[in-house]
């Protein structure tokens, strides 16, 4: 009896407070939420966004691979990346493993400086660290230094870890209720569009799931007519409901991303990726 009563005080200390659940619930959740709405999809085919639940769509896409739009972006990204500062150290020297294959740790709570650092953060941390100017956020040589980043990562699988540590899953929680919040004139949140109307029509649009999200980025998309980083996408997603964006890299963002990309722990990266 007394055991019985130990058990249940610790099993009732494990519970989730106030109805917040950890993050391995929530990424668990989620998962089945969509295995339920999608039961054709295969947990691996995520990674191909709207294409992953609309076989019509996906033919015209896998034309668009054939002569992936984002070639270019890669092989500029790849003379970027391998071209010396002024100083005569290049974007390896501030990587781990030279940069190469290490996409699927981005973004990643640093525990010392108690913050969210994005892939694209780090690309500008490390040509100020080298006194260089940094890039602008959204497009051009950043998210095509990116791309290359995520092109010598293809196939690694997303593994974003919540440390141990009060201030990283309050990172985490901020990114989890951008994403559930309604916001602008339209009042709709993130997963009202890529959760619950997932595979729903918005104008011309098919409404892609938010797992696999970010396995891709960044992405060339047809309207943009070049590459975007995630946080241009975001700027446009909040723009959709008419909110107000938030400043790329602004700590709102990266909490959303910290969230957004731990929702697709488990799949692989293939970014870059080519959007309509
Ligand atoms: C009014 C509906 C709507 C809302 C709300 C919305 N989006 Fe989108 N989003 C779209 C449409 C339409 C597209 C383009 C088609 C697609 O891939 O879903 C898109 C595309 C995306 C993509 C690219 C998918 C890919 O495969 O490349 C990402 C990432 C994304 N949205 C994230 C978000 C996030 C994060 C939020 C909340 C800040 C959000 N969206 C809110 C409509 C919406």
């Amino acid at each position: 009896m007394r055991s019985f009563l130990l058990t249940l005080g610790i099993a009732l200390l494990a519970m989730p407070v106030g109805g917040i659940a950890s993050p391995e619930q929530d990424l668990a959740d989620f998962r089945e939420y969509y295995e339920k709405r999608f039961p054709g999809t295969p947990f691996h085919d995520y990674v191909n966004g709207v294409y992953s639940i609309d076989p019509e769509s996906r033919a015209q896409w896998e034309e668009i691979e054939e002569f992936a739009p984002y070639e270019l972006s890669i092989s500029n990204g790849e003379a970027l990346f391998k071209k010396p500062f002024a100083n005569g150290n290049t974007y390896a020297s501030c990587f781990e493993n030279g940069g190469v294959g290490i996409r699927q740790n981005y973004p990643y709570f640093d525990t010392d400086r108690g913050e969210v650092i994005t892939l694209e953060l780090a690309i500008n941390e490390c040509r100020e660290a080298n006194g260089e100017k940094p890039l602008k956020w959204k497009k051009g040589p950043i998210a095509d230094i990116s791309a290359y980043m995520a092109y010598t990562s293809r196939g690694n699988v997303i593994d974003i870890k919540i440390p141990d540590d009060p201030r990283a899953l309050a990172a985490y929680e901020r990114g989890k209720k951008h994403f559930y919040q309604k916001r602008g004139q339209l009042n709709m949140a993130c997963a009202d569009c890529h959760k619950f109307y997932a595979g729903y029509k918005v104008r011309a649009d098919l409404l892609s799931p938010a797992l696999g999200h970010l396995t891709h980025f960044p992405v060339y998309r047809s309207k943009w007519g070049g590459m975007g980083t995630t946080h241009r996408r975001y700027g446009g997603c909040n723009a959709q409901v008419r909110a107000k964006p938030h400043p790329a890299q602004s700590a709102e963002y990266r909490a959303l991303e910290y969230f957004h990309t731990y929702m697709s722990n488990g799949l692989a990266v293939n970014g870059p990726g080519a959007r309509k």
